[in-house]
């Protein structure tokens, strides 16, 4: 059950951004994003390296490193930009990280369960205990094929490259999160671990009202996990917009085309170019 603007039965614009600039260590990276994710859809964004997508996750999400300059972010009817990160999680909103952190000394147990209470308690619910967390955590594990001794192990620490991103959409199984930002959870994964991160994807998909932004570099995991829309970013603009025909397309011509369609170029220093000393 929703807990907010249960009031308002109007089409449901989860996330709208509206001509959002960020920068970090006073560089522009952001340059007027615009986009709309209703509820229960998955916008897939895929762009070349440096282009902005980490940024706009990671700005989403609250990073302080991130400066928003200008712009809007609607989220559930509220300004998002005003809420803290902290905020921000216990409103449903998750990131996985392209590079997920080790934090050596906290159990994934402890942090997981931390995290979990607090968005709990935040939204008027009781805490969970440590065997009913331990239930729902075994219960997510055994789907994400990973073994139980996970949550003894320092957060992330020692873990493999495929076992942190695989671990992230357990966390996210496990809080449930209604927006979810995956940062290239796809990158680095085998075969077999692709199929499975790509069916914890769409386990959470069933709830009609979770929205999705999944950054990726490859059409692979499209066709395991059907975007509504697929966008373009170049030189921190969303260049271009389609359906997945559109991933299918990048796959077989790359992004040259997309610069010379559209005059934008792929990074904001490249396009800045002039302008900047
Ligand atoms: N905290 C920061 N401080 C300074 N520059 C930053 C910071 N974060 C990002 N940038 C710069 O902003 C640009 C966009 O970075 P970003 O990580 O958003 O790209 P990306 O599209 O996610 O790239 P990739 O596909 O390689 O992950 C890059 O030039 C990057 O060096
Ligand atoms: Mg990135």
């Amino acid at each position: 059950m929703s807990k907010i603007n249960t009031d308002t039965n109007e089409e449901s614009t989860m996330l709208e951004i509206d001509n959002l600039h960020v920068s970090a260590d006073d560089t522009g990276i952001l340059r007027g994003i615009d986009l709309d994710v209703d509820g229960g859809e998955l916008h897939a964004i895929m762009g070349p390296n440096g282009s902005g997508k980490s940024t706009l996750a990671k700005a989403l999400a609250g990073h302080e490193a991130y400066e928003i300059d200008e712009g809007d972010v609607t989220y559930k009817g509220k300004d998002l930009l005003e809420l803290e990160a902290d905020d921000r999680a216990h409103e449903g909103v998750f990131l996985a990280f392209q590079y997920p952190v080790e934090i050596p000394g906290v159990t994934q147990m402890t942090f997981l369960r931390t995290a979990l209470n607090s968005i709990r308690e935040a939204n008027g619910k009781d805490p969970m205990s440590a065997g009913e967390f331990l239930e729902l955590a075994r219960e997510k594990l055994d789907e994400l094929d990973l073994p139980e001794d996970m949550l003894k192990r320092s957060l992330n620490e020692g873990f493999s490259g495929g076992e942190k991103k695989r671990n992230e959409i357990f966390q996210m199984a496990v809080l449930q999160p209604e927006l979810c930002l995956l940062d290239e959870t796809d990158s680095g994964l085998d075969i077999d671990a692709l199929q499975i991160v790509a069916d914890g994807i769409n386990r959470m998909r069933e709830d009609e009202d979770r929205s999705m932004v999944l950054i990726t570099h490859y059409e692979r995991i499209l066709e395991y996990v059907e975007p509504d829309h697929v966008h373009v970013m170049l030189g921190g603009q969303i260049a271009k917009s389609g359906g997945p025909e559109l991933a299918e397309k990048l796959e077989e011509k790359g992004y040259d085309w997309i610069e010379e369609e559209t005059g934008i170029q792929r990074s904001p220093q490249q396009a800045e170019g002039a302008l900047t000393s």
